[in-house]
């Protein structure tokens, strides 16, 4: 679909979702959330994960190199978590690639939240 777009149309389409607000979750299970909020934050030293803050900022907003987490649905952080490990996700995967080979369920589930 993107390929028949117009440059001025993509223009005005990125235009258009920039002004969109985004959206925070219900979060049901708030321990689960803390697991993620600890691993988004602060990383974890024993497998050696970054905090997703250092790259992402700390409140997960976009910046000019990297899209927005914050707001994000949980199943599409989720599956593209999945697809950076493995490597399904081929376009752009050489920084989460590394990253997402190295986090548990339970972190992905967290972080995704
Ligand atoms: C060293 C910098 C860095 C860190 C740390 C980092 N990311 Fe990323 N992230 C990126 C880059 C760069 C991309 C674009 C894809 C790529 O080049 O690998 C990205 C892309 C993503 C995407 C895809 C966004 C979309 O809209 O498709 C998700 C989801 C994501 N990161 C989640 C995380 C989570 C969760 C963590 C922490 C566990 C994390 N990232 C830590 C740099 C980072």
């Amino acid at each position: 679909m993107a390929k028949e777009l117009k440059d001025e149309q993509i223009e005005a389409l990125a235009d258009y979702f920039s002004t969109k607000p985004g959206h925070s979750h219900r979060v049901r299970d708030k321990a689960l959330a803390a697991v993620g909020e600890y691993i988004f934050l602060k990383g974890n030293q024993f497998s050696g994960i970054p905090a997703c803050a250092s790259c992402h900022g700390e409140q997960g907003l976009c910046t000019e190199q990297l899209l927005r987490l914050a707001g994000q649905h949980k199943r599409y952080v989720a599956d593209q978590m999945e697809a950076f490990d493995q490597r399904v996700r081929n376009n752009d995967n050489a920084i989460m690639h590394a990253i997402a080979s190295k986090l548990t369920e339970l972190e992905i589930a967290g972080v995704s939240l």
